[in-house]
């Protein structure tokens, strides 16, 4: 096994990218926030099937944390994440400062509007702009030609797939199938916050997602199986709904009531609290 690399600054990073492309490799780039568990590794794995030398960056962004959330216990373990990294066949590591990615007196910010408003956005207003900025940052120090993001959070790949497309970055975005614990659970660093206890529980909204797409498939109305998944996971313990959710799985958008239209395609995504942690999960139909 390589070591990966580890780089903190712009420069650092761009000469190093700029020698793999001087052999003729091709880019491929995952942006983490750390504390990686299988999902992430198996992100860096499909980069590594579709590009050549392979970036991994871990930045806790604090643009996307609102006061009061967990921007200061979120879990950090640069080592230990780098050590699997590079097992997992991570060619370069960028870690950069707070002043790397936003340099003193920055007032650039990246919105995508409209999708950004929806679901989690109505929950957690200034999350999908902090995750635009730092992406297309991340993108134009990296310039990548291959970017991989985790299916499990669902909002975000499309949104950046969207910024993509409108800003024409000119770069491949490849979404990771989200990895499950085997009750169903979706890997997430912030399960790492559930007790023992809400970790046992905390599994009912991907039985609630699984068990709504089999009856949305049989022709149930998409407004009566989202009225039962909200109430499954109510009973399983979940103190806090925010979301459950049909909808258009590129813009995002509600479907209409009534059965699923036929050739239709549909998106489940749910949010909702187990004590004071947040979890999110969705499922393709
Ligand atoms: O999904 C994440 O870990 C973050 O939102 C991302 C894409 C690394 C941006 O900070």
């Amino acid at each position: 096994m390589q070591q990966a690399v580890i780089v903190r600054t712009r420069e650092s990073l761009q000469s190093q990218i700029a020698a793999a492309r001087s052999d003729g490799k091709q880019v491929g780039f995952v942006p983490t926030m750390g504390a990686l568990h299988d999902g992430h590794i198996s992100l860096v794995r499909k980069a590594g099937e579709n590009a050549d030398f392979i970036v991994a960056s871990i930045f806790v962004n604090p643009a996307q944390f609102a006061p009061g959330e967990d921007l200061d216990r979120y879990p950090r373990n640069e080592a230990g994440d780098v050590a699997r990294l590079s097992e997992a066949g991570c060619n370069l590591v960028y870690c950069p400062s707070v002043e790397e990615m936003y340099p003193e007196g920055s007032i650039t910010n990246v919105r995508v509007e409209e999708m950004s408003d929806l679901l989690d956005g109505i929950y957690r207003p200034h999350f999908f702009y902090g995750v635009a900025t730092v992406v297309a940052r991340l993108f134009i120090h990296v310039k990548p030609d291959v970017a991989v993001f985790g299916e499990k959070d669902y909002q975000q790949l499309q949104i950046i797939k969207r910024m993509v497309r409108d800003l024409g970055f000119g770069i491949e975005i490849i979404g990771g199938k989200t990895w499950r614990d085997n009750d169903g659970l979706a890997q997430s660093s912030r399960n790492a916050y559930l007790s023992e206890e809400e970790r046992q529980r905390a599994n009912a909204v991907f039985s609630a997602l699984h068990r709504a797409s089999c009856r949305i498939r049989i022709g149930v109305p998409v407004e009566d199986v989202m009225k039962e998944a909200r109430g499954a996971i109510l009973a399983a313990g979940f103190s806090k709904l925010d979301y459950v959710s049909a909808v258009d799985p590129v813009t995002l958008q509600d479907l209409p009531d009534g059965p699923l239209e036929q050739g239709r395609d549909c998106r489940l995504l749910a949010a909702a609290w187990m004590g004071s942690t947040r979890l999110i999960d969705n499922l393709g139909v």
